[in-house]
């Protein structure tokens, strides 16, 4: 028997274990009041096992004991040589901390036990609480820090980190996950051997970004996994450092580049939210969990399934009208889209990207009489209407900018620089915050919309404030609070909004930001063999319930050869399924086929947007292969992917997962006979899938619910 989920604790030698499903995660306090990691793995059956909580002999001069005590949140200050948390300088200049434990509580937030647990400075009236939340069923353990000063002069952090995650040591091989990309070929995952130093991700330039996303996995000769994510949307780091002697620490929070937090007497600062996990069952098990963890706890709408939408960009970019956007809907609506998007190009004067952004109107010229009209137009047709923002930011050639030029972020003695034509909007200022809590709630008050999708096109740069020079080290965690604010005011006012994350394709789709949203844009690029590696990479952490992906046409701009309209569909199944090409040029034949893809994705959608996905193939040999499986062991989809098949070899059989061995599973393809089949043959011997012989073949295998 292990131990119980929940906290346990030994008050007498004040150690606490925090027991999950199938991992627990330990920490205590040193005689000298440290607050000592123990133990992270494998499920604890006994508290007993755990060591005394000391502090471990010096191995040398040059390396004091408290350089080897592994630390829950080790601050910067005394002989401590590793990974910190926090840096801080008091208003007389003493920038060390020295925190010892005071007291520790459990309590639930929600269903979920919690431990916090509070530190003290030993000389300036400074505390830092750590709080641990457990996931219990999911083995996911979130860790938030709330830092107070309780003094009464101020007090500046420099680093105010999320934790320090303490791997046990490792013996070689073990392997560093982590994705990389840029725009367009966003979330490729990578795979690095671990040698003893620091490897750092992160991001400087103010949205989660494009060229690597905060989370790390790391996994150990036996194919453990353990994880670590930050929920954060602005500038952040993960760093990973690992010793000659083989233990790894991590650490993640905002970045301490351009940050310096004046926490004024009385004031708490609170570091995100960075969510971890531990999973025996390797990368596979490591994703079920996260994918699930988000499900339940991430998301602001854990019980609904997201629609089928389509959206205007690729079919009439800039160019949308009442009209053009009439005729789009009447042909979504016909294939049995349930969500019409209008993208980019409605509001005031927005003939191109040079122009428009901030001044959130419609453009009287493409919608004489305003959204009304088209809205409806959807409504009638039994579609959501939902339209496309991007409210961080505005165009120098734009009424709000012309009336406020003084509200983007700027030098006085700098050129302001512009990308995309635009400039970033000063959102640390809570009037410009304010008004576009504003403007926004205007455009959703007057008109009757259920959706926004929510852009950022550019990064941050001549990130300055004149009016207020002494907050430039707040800016970049200020704006991205104020988008955090006006998110949840604007959901607040408008109960029914659901909300799309897009920053130039996958440029913020954290689980900060996914707490808020229900659904991310995953890339602008939709070319489908690339979307099978993009959507690959991130669905580690993020669930096909939020990964949105549309069938766009080819050969297009981006997408110089053909791909098969089927294979199209079949990548976008995996995620959120969306059309993005030009419905109005598509041939009688494929609006027949997208009518058929788009029925089987809606009879489907409960096991792929709610059931447990597990890649049995991620593009190795060119074959990439995708199971859904509903829990309940009801329903199961498999979707198989080939780029080619240059030799006329059969793909092997794919060997199923976690399927019930005794059940009876009703195997259906289009185009092949029925079978059926034992749980335990699927998962033991697998399952031959037959492709058409063609480039870019795929095929979507379901368990058939009309069983003989
Ligand atoms: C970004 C998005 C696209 C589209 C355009 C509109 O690039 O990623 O999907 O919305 O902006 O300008």
């Amino acid at each position: 028997m292990t131990l119980e989920p929940g906290i346990h604790h030994d008050a007498e030698r004040r150690v606490w274990a925090l027991a999950m499903a199938q991992s627990a995660y330990a920490l205590g306090v040193t005689p000298e009041g440290f607050v000592q990691h123990l133990y992270w793995g494998p499920p604890l059956a006994d508290l007993a096992d755990l060591p005394d909580p000391s502090m471990p002999p010096a191995r040398s001069g040059q390396e004091p004991a408290l350089s080897l005590l592994p630390e829950e949140y080790p601050a910067w200050g005394g002989l401590r040589l590793g990974e910190t948390t926090l840096r801080a300088v008091f208003a007389d200049s003493t920038r060390e901390l020295d925190l010892r434990f005071a007291e520790a509580t459990p309590r639930r937030v929600g269903d979920q036990p919690s431990l916090t647990i509070v530190l003290r400075d030993a000389a300036y009236p400074l505390s830092v609480t750590l709080e641990y939340r457990l996931d219990t069923a999911h083995d996911c353990l979130t860790r938030a820090v709330h830092i107070t000063n309780a003094g009464t002069e101020p007090v500046r952090l420099e680093r105010a980190f999320s934790g320090a995650w303490h791997l046990p040591r490792m013996l070689a091989p073990r392997h560093l996950l982590t994705l990389a990309g840029q725009w367009g070929g966003e979330m490729r995952l990578q795979q690095q051997p671990i040698v003893p130093g620091t490897t750092m991700l992160e991001a400087r330039h103010g949205l989660t970004g494009h060229q690597s996303y905060p989370w790390m996995a790391i996994e150990s000769a036996v194919g453990e996994v353990y994880f670590v994510t930050l929920a954060w949307s602005g500038n952040w780091a993960l760093r990973a450092t690992t010793e000659i002697m083989g233990t790894t620490t991590i650490v993640a929070g905002i970045h301490d580049l351009d940050f310096a937090w004046p926490l004024a007497p009385g004031a708490t600062f609170t570091a995100p939210d960075a969510i971890a996990g531990f999973a025996a069952d390797g990368r596979e098990g490591a994703r079920h969990r996260l994918h699930a963890h988000i499900g339940a706890h991430i998301v602001p709408q854990p019980q609904e399934l997201r629609p089928v939408l389509s959206n205007s960009w690729e079919a009439t970019l800039f160019a949308v009208d009442e009209p053009s956007q009439m005729q789009l809907a009447d042909q979504a609506a016909g294939i049995g889209v349930e969500l019409f998007v209008m993208d980019d190009g409605w509001f005031l004067r927005r003939t191109w990207d040079d122009a428009g952004l901030g001044d959130w109107i419609p453009d009287p010229v493409k919608f004489p009489r305003g959204l009304g009209p088209l809205i409806q137009h959807v409504h009638d047709r039994g579609m959501l209407f939902g339209l496309w923002v991007e409210p961080e930011m505005v165009n120098p050639d734009s009424d709000l900018y012309r009336a406020h030029p003084d509200w983007v972020y700027h030098f006085p003695r700098r050129p302001r620089s512009a990308s995309r034509n635009q400039l970033v909007l000063n959102l640390a200022r809570d009037d410009v915050r304010d008004h576009i809590v504003a403007a926004l709630d205007d455009l959703l008050t007057d008109n009757a919309i259920d959706f926004l999708k929510w852009d950022m096109n550019r990064p941050f740069s001549e990130v300055g404030w004149p009016d207020q020079p002494e907050r430039i080290g707040e800016i970049a965690v200020r704006h991205v609070e104020h988008v955090y604010a006006i998110i949840d005011t604007l959901r607040q006012r408008h109960p029914q909004l659901r909300i799309e994350t897009c920053a130039s394709g996958g440029g913020r789709m954290d689980l900060g930001m996914l707490r808020r949203t229900d659904e991310a844009w995953v890339s602008d690029n939709t070319r489908p063999d690339a979307r099978l590696a993009i959507q690959a990479g991130i669905s580690h952490i993020l669930p096909a319930r939020v990964q949105g992906a549309w069938v766009t046409d080819t050969p297009a701009l981006l997408r110089r050869q053909e791909f098969p309209l089927d294979f199209r569909f079949h990548v976008a199944m995996l995620g959120v399924l969306g059309i993005g090409g030009n419905l109005l040029a598509w041939s009688d034949d494929e609006l027949a086929t997208a009518r058929h893809w788009i029925a089987v994705y809606r009879d489907l959608r409960p096991v792929i947007q709610a059931g447990e996905q597990t890649w049995l193939a991620s593009g190795e040999d060119g074959v990439s292969a995708v199971q859904y499986r509903a829990l309940d062991n009801s329903q199961l989809a498999l979707f198989v992917f080939r780029l080619g098949d240059r030799f006329q070899e059969a793909l092997p059989p794919f060997r199923l997962r976690d399927l019930a061995p005794a059940q009876r599973y009703h195997i259906r393809q289009e185009g092949q006979p029925d079978q059926t089949f034992t749980g335990s043959w699927l998962m033991g011997h697998g399952l031959y899938v037959p492709l058409p012989d063609i480039h870019f073949a795929s095929a979507l295998v379901f368990q058939s619910l009309n069983r003989a």
